[in-house]
């Protein structure tokens, strides 16, 4: 199963796509700038007068566009000699061919000539109030001592490292590291099990891998280094885990690890970016990481959950930081709405000047709730819509002119080079507003991904292959009679907990393991403050004689270790079979209407091979509701 940490080498070469979209957020706060002011770029493209004729233009000749903003915005070892060469049609993406650079020399290097002291990052510890200060001039250096160190052990260009690591300097330092040597980085979230993450160092054919001795997260300790020891057990190809030391607690240590020193910070003031999301994810990637470092600003490591110690953790954070944009997902929205007003309202926000949403759609309550109690009514909220494979965000209300209306729980506006399409079941372009259709993007631009690891095929097959000439994003979405973009879910069988992304059949392997147990549909389902939750239908086998409570125990045990605990079911429910088509495919569709309570909405069931199997389904479906209510 590929999953979003397992697509970061698109990195080492294409970062200016991040740099500009970063700035994206920070150009949102600031009002009434001219477009020359927000990108000197603009003052090359003759008539170009407004943001709006910038953006058509961005589409229209998104050569000159890109170029410029490449030339511009990064530092070249060599010059590109070709723009792009790319052929949607074929799954074909080449960007800047001839040209070299150094993703980690645009992030440090460059800021460390102009402003060596300018601090680059805050890691926000989980310990509240205890957070620390890295200066670009310090982050370069660690990032060069760790380089040093992966190099003198034999790490070499081409070679993919596994960082498995809590969002803290020295991962972020890691991640340059490799990048500067000319390694991929394969960044696991440091929440997935022994299993999961031995599947993604085996998947990049690690033979690195950089982990901690333990994280802290919400006040509890947990045990990295020896989820590292159990994983690595069924991966052979690796030879070295290189271990830091997050909390004072020796751990032990094997002939196959080396300790890693300890590094120094200090303080200093500056900007202040605070971008929530785990580094394991591409948000963290693009927007804690890459984006705001290549663009000389200060951002924040978030090490924490939004509500330890207690549900003012962001608020707190924002008034001891300063900070003036701030990103985070709609889940921790929902659940800190959940808490009321006044763990907000305790501390001072003025610092604030735009809020961020990502990871899945804003339901207009939090919305509201985010825009008017978090922002005080007065911070633009851009929700904005992107995914692992764009690189950076593709459609967010802002940049636009300063006074655009921004429409609650709407990403709206496509961002400079990007042209989004619909298109329906048969194929068609729909070509008229207030439809809905299929997301996918008419035109490449410099972010998106290149190739999955590996798997070319597997490319093609997914992205361009369901509408030949575009790439297929999975989403669904709206677009209303003005022109603006809603998006309305996946389309796949990807279920979005919390705006972590996961294949149903990845959790239904794992339910399929129990020796108990004979087949299993997962379903995604709507839920109140993870988005979507987890629901899991299970036949067992015959003769099996098992309380269904422990049953449901182990079930969700396995899930949680296997995979994570996010993806361990809200639901389990037994059936005696589920509804398939006469050649034999599980009928999702039925099972997703049933979960919905959408008895109505079932549609065609002429392909479907016993119709009573699907009253059996809605009946448990109804006794598990029923036995579930306070
Ligand atoms: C969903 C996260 C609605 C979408 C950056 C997408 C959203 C998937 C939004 C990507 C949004 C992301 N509104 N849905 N503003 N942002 N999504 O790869 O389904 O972890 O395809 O990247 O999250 O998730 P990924």
């Amino acid at each position: 199963m590929w999953l979003p940490c397992g697509c970061t080498s698109k990195y080492v070469a294409s970062s200016f796509a991040r740099r500009i979209l970063a700035s994206h957020l920070h150009v949102s706060g600031r009002s009434r700038c001219n477009v020359a002011a927000f990108m000197p770029e603009a003052a090359g493209f003759e008539g170009v007068s407004g943001r709006a004729a910038l953006r058509e233009l961005s589409v229209s000749n998104s050569e000159s566009f890109w170029a410029a903003v490449a030339r511009h915005r990064l530092s070249w070892s060599i010059p590109f000699h070709t723009v792009q060469d790319c052929d949607l049609s074929r799954g074909k993406i080449k960007w800047f061919e001839g040209g070299k650079l150094n993703v980690s020399v645009n992030c440090l290097d460059r800021h460390v000539h102009t402003c060596p002291e300018r601090v680059a990052l805050i890691w926000e510890r989980d310990e509240r109030g205890s957070e620390m200060k890295y200066t670009y001039r310090e982050l370069l250096e660690m990032t060069c001592r760790v380089g040093n160190l992966l190099r003198r052990h034999g790490v070499k260009r081409g070679d993919c490292v596994t960082i498995y690591m809590p969002t803290c300097p020295l991962a972020v330092a890691s991640m340059l590291a490799c990048a500067r040597i000319g390694a991929a980085h394969n960044v696991v979230f440091a929440g997935f099990s022994a299993d999961a993450l031995a599947e993604r160092i085996r998947d990049a054919q690690s033979s690195t891998v950089i982990t901690v001795n333990q994280g802290v997260r919400g006040g509890k300790v947990i045990e990295l280094k020896k989820t590292v020891d159990t994983a690595v057990e069924s991966c052979p190809t690796v030879k070295q885990v290189f271990v830091a030391m997050r909390t004072d607690n020796p751990v032990t240590m094997t002939a196959r690890d080396i300790a890693m020193e300890e590094y120094v910070f200090s303080y200093h003031d500056g900007d202040v970016f605070g971008c929530v999301a785990d580094i394991g994810w591409i948000t963290g990637h693009s927007y804690v990481v890459y984006g705001p470092l290549a663009n000389g600003a200060t951002t924040v490591l978030f090490e924490s959950t939004p509500i330890y110690p207690d549900p003012g953790r962001y608020w707190d954070m924002v008034e001891r930081l300063k900070i003036n944009q701030f990103y985070g997902a709609p889940t921790a929205i929902r659940l800190l709405l959940k808490y009321g007003d006044q763990w907000v309202n305790k501390y001072d926000r003025s610092t604030l000047k735009t809020l961020g949403s990502v990871g899945e759609p804003i339901n207009t309550e939090a919305w509201e709730w985010y825009h008017r109690v978090v922002g005080d009514g007065r911070c633009p909220v851009v929700d904005t819509w992107w995914q692992t494979e764009t690189g950076g965000i593709c459609i967010a209300p802002r940049p636009s002119d300063p006074d655009a209306e921004i429409v609650p729980g709407m990403a709206m506006r496509p961002f400079f080079g990007i042209k989004p399409v619909l298109i329906d079941t048969e194929g068609e372009l729909l070509t008229s507003n207030n439809t809905s259709g299929a997301l996918c993007m008419a035109q490449p631009w410099p972010g998106m991904a290149r190739t999955i690891h590996n798997n070319h095929q597997r490319f093609i097959e997914t992205y361009f292959q369901p509408y030949p000439g575009y790439f297929f994003t999975g989403d669904g979405a709206y677009r209303s009679e003005e022109g603006y973009y809603q998006i309305t879910g996946r389309l796949d069988d990807v279920i979005n907990v919390s705006g972590h992304r996961i294949g149903t059949a990845e959790i239904e392997d794992v339910v399929n393991q129990c020796p108990a147990v004979a087949e299993s549909a997962v379903i995604g389902y709507t839920h109140s403050i993870k988005g979507q939750g987890v629901y899991a239908f299970v036949v067992l086998k015959k003769g099996i004689d098992v309380k269904e409570a422990d049953l449901s125990r182990q079930l969700n045990g396995m899930v949680s270790e296997k995979i994570a605990k996010y993806a361990s079911p809200d639901f389990i429910q037994f059936a005696q079979r589920l509804p398939k088509t006469r050649s034999g495919k599980i009928m999702r569709r039925v099972l997703r209407k049933v979960v919905e309570s959408d008895l109505e909405g079932l549609g065609d069931l002429s392909t479907l091979d016993d119709p009573a199997a699907v009253q059996e389904i809605i009946q448990g479906h109804e006794k598990l509701l029923s036995k579930n209510r306070p």
